[in-house]
């Protein structure tokens, strides 16, 4: 079965006061919605990872990093591991956002190599992907994001592949209060989901979990998130506030 999630994703946000602050008050405002099949994750900065965790440990979320490096340990002045990460209980690492791929040139190989040293040490990849708007107004917005998911994901095996969620962020939403429509959302959720069936089986297809990303918020989640392929949200803005970010996982 196909486990909803709502992630929220702090990007470059937040001191540390703030931070242990918004994540006592997600902490406390979840004690009191049942979460059965769902799951909550929180993506801090690294700064903030550890303390994120160990409120985890008491509290109904999981916790993500926002990057990562793809080696074990070395000479990468800056960088993060996925061992460190693991150390740390983290569970969840975001990969491919269109500001790491936009700001840091990261590349579809890079990312693949990302995701195999997430996947070696037992952190789930949240895999982005996206069109810019020109791309979408030419019409290549599918053939965009079949490239994204095939040079960076699609020679995983098929058990990894069960351990990767994916979330669709049209660039153009990002940021910018223009959501997707549901709509629009579920035909490339639709066409993800297509994508792992003819690759994998419709089986590991049924059971990936596909969010949406871009501009999702209070208001518009509970329209987004009714769609059939749409399995819950990474959000950016509205994660930053705890009544938002609460009432948009109430949604799921
Ligand atoms: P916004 O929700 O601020 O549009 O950001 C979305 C996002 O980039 C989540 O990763």
């Amino acid at each position: 079965m196909r486990t909803r999630i709502v992630a929220g994703n702090w990007k470059m946000n937040k001191t540390f006061k703030e931070a242990e602050k918004l994540i006592t008050e997600i902490a406390d405002a979840l004690d009191d919605i049942p979460l059965d099949n769902k799951e909550v994750i929180l993506c801090p900065p690294y700064l903030y990872l550890e303390m994120a965790a160990d409120v985890a440990e008491e509290a109904n979320f999981s916790v993500g990093a926002q990057n990562c490096y793809p080696a074990d340990c070395g000479a990468y002045t800056g960088e993060t591991s996925p061992v460190m990460l693991q150390s740390l209980h983290v569970d969840y690492c975001i990969i491919g956002h269109s500001e790491r791929r936009k700001y840091f040139n990261e590349s579809h190989e890079f990312l693949a190599r990302k995701t195999d040293a997430l996947l070696k040490h037992g952190i789930c990849p949240i895999f982005c992907c996206g069109e810019v708007l020109p791309e979408r107004e030419a019409g290549n917005h599918f053939d965009v994001v079949k490239k994204q998911l095939t040079e960076s994901l699609f020679h995983l095996s098929e058990e990894e592949i069960g351990n990767i969620v994916i979330a669709y962020e049209p660039v153009w939403a990002i940021g910018t209060g223009v959501n997707a429509t549901p709509g629009q959302a579920q035909e490339m959720h639709a066409y993800i989901r297509q994508l792992v069936a003819e690759k994998y089986s419709p089986g590991t297809a049924e059971n990936i979990t596909i969010l949406y990303g871009g501009s999702c918020n209070a208001k518009n989640a509970d329209e987004l998130f009714s769609q059939k392929d749409v399995d819950g949200g990474l959000i950016g803005g509205a994660s930053l506030k705890a009544e938002d970010f609460i009432s948009i996982v109430t949604s799921l």
